[in-house]
């Protein structure tokens, strides 16, 4: 039997996003700019390049500012118009959802990842779904959601993106431990949440897109606090590996992974996507260039 269509995704947005403070002081994390785009509007159309029509945010105090980037600006719309710039107009219709398309709720406490998507817990009812933490920015031919939209035709489950990273930084991710390797598929039968490096059970590290089926938010429910003091979705999705589970696959997606959650990461997807632009290309890599040069004639 072919697994249900996904067509929600959560995207836990409540993090204080201290790492880039002071910037956060006043702007939420996912409205920081990649180029022209906030960080959200890149997860978004990942999603919908991957056919989810209903967009769930998990949100906290202070972020009123991702409400208003969703909907609709009159004034700036009929000012556009009223100048002819349709070119704007257009830029501006990625950032419109439908009314009802898009659904807010509050986590009223710091409680984790886990606990975050428990928060939308109504909202996703009966079915599986999808969750992007955006923070991490895929870059992709094929959006990386979409290409686990059809592996996990296949498999069913639970699917998480996966990509190796070297020992010292399992730490920093969700791991996977390995029960079959099927190349671009690996069957899982554990996950650890930021293991130390010699307790890492593999070197395949879980990146923030996953399918879920809705036992996991059975299983938040009863998650006690794990890594961190937080209630893990790590520890959720972990149980579904055992035996008489739903089954937690791993795949190797085709793509680059940047991780805007730090600075240096956000500044090299900055300098990726910048160089990755029709209109900024030339000037920008030219730009570039030239300052390679000068460090090497400095050294
Ligand atoms: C979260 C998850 C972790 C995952 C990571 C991917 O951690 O808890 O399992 O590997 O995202 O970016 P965070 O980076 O939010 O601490």
């Amino acid at each position: 039997m072919k697994p249900q269509k996904v067509t929600k995704a959560v995207f836990p947005v409540a993090g204080l996003g201290t790492r880039f403070l002071p910037a956060t002081k006043s702007v939420p994390k996912e409205i920081m700019t990649l180029v022209d785009r906030p960080l959200i509007q890149y997860a978004i159309d990942e999603a919908r390049a991957a056919g989810i029509t209903e967009f769930i945010f998990v949100t906290s105090r202070g972020k009123s500012a991702l409400e208003d980037y969703f909907d609709r600006a009159p004034e700036l719309e009929s000012e556009l118009n009223r100048k002819g710039k349709t070119e704007l107009l257009k830029v501006l219709e990625d950032t419109n959802m439908d009314s009802g398309a898009i659904a807010y709720v509050r986590q009223n406490r710091p409680l984790g990842l886990g606990h975050a998507v428990w928060c939308a817990r109504r909202l996703i009812g009966d079915e599986p779904f999808a969750v992007l933490l955006p923070d991490d920015v895929i870059a992709a031919e094929q959006s990386c959601l979409a290409q686990m939209v059809e592996a996990y035709q296949e498999t069913g489950g639970n699917m998480v993106a996966a990509m190796e990273v070297p020992p010292e930084k399992a730490s920093s991710y969700g791991m996977l431990d390995i029960a079959e390797d099927r190349g671009s598929i690996v069957r899982a039968k554990g996950m650890v949440e930021k293991p130390k490096a010699e307790d890492a059970p593999s070197n395949l590290a879980v990146i923030g897109r996953y399918i879920l089926d809705p036992k996991v938010l059975h299983n938040l429910h009863e998650t006690k606090l794990g890594t961190g003091g937080e209630i893990q979705l790590t520890d959720a999705i972990a149980e579904e590996a055992g035996w008489g589970g739903t089954g937690v696959y791993g795949y190797r997606f085709r793509g680059m992974r940047y991780d805007c959650g730090s600075k240096a990461g956000f500044l090299q997807a900055t300098v990726a996507f910048g160089m990755s632009r029709p209109d900024l290309r030339d000037e920008f890599t030219a730009y570039l260039n030239d300052m390679m040069a000068q460090l090497k004639a400095a050294e």
